[in-house]
């Protein structure tokens, strides 16, 4: 998929042709689950997938318009209507695009209304991060449509604002930001307590392994977790009151807390996740790859501590590391379903890929989907204002 495409859904969809066409990519966490909302590190990489947002200012009626075409089938296009200049959610896949349309209006943006149709290969629902690249790129569409000059962090923002408080996904910043920021063969490592973030070399491929389970459980064991973090800091900061967040909290401060369970197991994989985190950006700069035990050590803490994975998860990681030229596996994003993912040579990462799905369709009678991929660019203006009037 390209943004020609996206150009080519919008003359169907409207007539003519866009004034911009953005795109932001899907992601993948490499280490440091569960650790943006608890102030922590992160280190994603963006994907080979994306979502285009191609949009043209509308004079001729008021109100907006949105029309999403999804790669995977032509069926789902759907298109709504509304009022961007009065964001309302009405609980529809267009409540991404007004979301961030007033996010940036509360950014001081004077948005017109505006007709906006939006294609994407990012695999929806799979934990790979769809809603943050629709966001984002709907938020860099917007912003070059007016000409502001608003920057990547601040669109991620609007991008983060949007779901958090518009959409009402109480997520952390880690999918916006690498969505936004990501770039080819790097990873992001983001201080989600400061939202400083810095670009970390990795060039090698990573296998995708969606094991197809439907997320139904995700959202509220997501929150659930959320409240414990928030319950687990308030007990040690009782204790060690300078604590600024859960994940600047030692293992062994955590250990000596004797925490009600399950608070104790979820603070402790809190805490030792930021230093895997810590551990792998280093080996990262010294040696160019992320050893594979943390990313089996982040397995394990997040079977075992913060009971996030599942079945179809492990037998993934647990299968991967059998196979000659894998060096680490994972799961990856909030677990509870979703994607796992694999590192090492390519062509263990090849064969991980052959031969692991018609044994996990054997296994479970799901379908799994596996994608090859590098670290890809993050949010880019495909087609500006002033290669449409040059060009
Ligand atoms: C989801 C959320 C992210 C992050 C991960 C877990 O993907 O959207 O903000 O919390 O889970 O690391």
């Amino acid at each position: 998929m390209n943004s020609n495409e996206a150009s080519d859904y919008f003359a169907v969809a409207f007539g003519g042709k866009p004034d911009v066409v953005a795109s932001a990519a899907g992601r993948v966490n490499l280490i440091g689950e569960h650790l943006d909302y608890n102030g922590g590190q992160v280190l994603p990489m963006a994907i080979e997938r994306r979502t285009w947002a191609a949009v043209r200012r509308r004079q001729s009626s008021p109100g907006s318009t949105a029309t999403l075409s999804v790669a995977a089938s032509a069926n789902e296009r759907e298109r709504g209507e509304f009022d961007a200049t009065r964001p309302a959610r009405v609980g529809q896949w267009w409540d991404y695009v007004t979301g961030v349309a007033g996010a940036l209006a509360a950014d001081g943006l004077q948005l017109p209304q505006f007709e906006i149709a939006v294609v994407s290969d990012v695999p929806q629902g799979a934990g790979l991060s769809s809603s943050a690249a629709l966001e984002v790129a709907t938020s860099s569409a917007l912003a070059a449509l007016i000409g502001s000059s608003i920057d990547v962090k601040a669109r991620a923002a609007a991008a983060w604002r949007a779901e958090t408080q518009f959409v009402g996904v109480p997520c952390g910043i880690m999918d916006q930001f690498a969505s936004a920021m990501g770039a080819p063969e790097h990873a992001l490592h983001i201080w989600c307590d400061t939202a400083r973030t810095e670009q970390v070399p990795f060039t090698e491929a990573v296998l995708i392994f969606d094991t197809a389970v439907p997320r139904s459980l995700r959202g509220s064991a997501f929150e659930q977790r959320r409240a414990e973090c928030e319950e687990a800091f308030r007990l040690l900061r009782g204790l060690y009151p300078s604590l600024p967040n859960l994940a600047a909290a030692t293992p062994e401060q955590v250990i000596a807390a004797r925490l009600p369970a399950p608070l104790d197991r979820r603070a402790l994989h809190v805490a030792e996740e930021n230093r895997r985190v810590e551990r792998a950006v280093e080996a990262l700069r010294v040696t160019g790859v992320i050893p594979g035990e943390i990313l089996f050590q982040s397995h394990e803490s997040l079977r075992l501590l913060y009971d996030a994975s599942t079945p179809e998860l492990d037998w993934f990681v647990e299968h991967a590391a059998n196979i000659d030229g894998v060096r680490g596996a994972r799961l990856t994003g909030a677990g509870w379903g979703g994607c796992a993912i694999a590192i090492g040579d390519p062509e263990g990462l090849k064969r991980a890929a052959e031969q692991l799905p018609p044994a996990y369709e054997a296994a479970f009678g799901l379908v799994p989907r596996t994608w090859l991929t590098h670290a890809a660019a993050g949010t880019r203006v495909d087609v500006g204002l002033s290669s449409r009037n040059s060009g």
